[in-house]
């Protein structure tokens, strides 16, 4: 199986734990996108009577697209289940994500939602994070001042590119890619980014996932 098959995998998977009258956070990213086909599949076919928040406008063109009805965050009270992908996992379910540029909006409806469920292929399953660039959204206004800073910290900076402009996310912010390798400690890292203005969010998930679905060869393995 490629990669793409075992995303596609996890994707239908994930579905299975989606129950009508549900309110379901809907993730960003091409593994995502497999569970969104899945879902909107289920909609039309068992007439679900579900309600979807997205974390991108990506997901909900595509969710809109397949006739799953979207409410804004703001418009519920809550949300039973989130399911997204994620970029890296460790062995104790703290993850990077942000590699499609959608961590605010992720994060936003993650924390407001009961359940937190990523669908990842295998081989984002890591001992230690940081081989994938640690996601920090900025709002530009002073972002190379903030660009300098975390080049004089030492956390290896770059502003994520699209062709020759800066990437600019749903928000309207500008992404830095922090490419660090080995993340000791991510908690100290992530207070350490908070902490600094023009920071509006990084890609950390930290102490925030209920359940992991990870597609193998041998099919998906469900972690809690
Ligand atoms: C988007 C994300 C994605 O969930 C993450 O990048 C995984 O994407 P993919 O499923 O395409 O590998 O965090 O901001």
């Amino acid at each position: 199986m490629d990669q793409n098959e075992l995303k596609q995998q996890v994707g239908q998977e994930a579905v299975k734990y989606i129950e009508d009258g549900m309110t379901v956070g809907l993730g960003t990213g091409s593994t995502v996108r497999y569970m969104v086909d899945a879902l909107g599949k289920r909609v039309q076919e068992e007439q679900l009577n579900i309600v979807g928040v997205t974390t991108s406008n990506r997901t909900t063109k595509q969710a809109q697209d397949l006739g799953i009805t979207i409410k804004n965050i703001d418009e519920v009270d809550h949300i039973d289940l989130t399911i997204d992908g994620a970029d890296e996992v460790d062995d104790n379910f703290q993850g990077i994500k942000g590699g499609g540029g959608a961590l605010l909006w992720e994060k936003i409806v993650a924390i407001n939602s009961s359940k937190i469920m990523w669908i990842v292929d295998e081989s984002k399953m890591v001992h230690q994070l940081g081989k994938f660039p640690l996601p920090v959204e900025v709002i530009p206004f002073g972002s190379a001042h903030v660009f300098h800073e975390l080049q004089q910290k030492g956390y290896n900076p770059e502003f994520r590119m699209t062709n020759d402009t800066k990437f600019l996310t749903d928000q309207k912010n500008y992404i830095i890619d922090l490419q660090l390798n080995r993340i000791g400690d991510p908690f100290g890292l992530a207070d350490d980014l908070v902490k600094m203005v023009g920071v509006v969010e990084h890609g950390f998930f930290l102490n925030m996932v209920n359940t992991v679905i990870v597609g193998r060869e041998s099919g998906p393995e469900v972690l809690h």
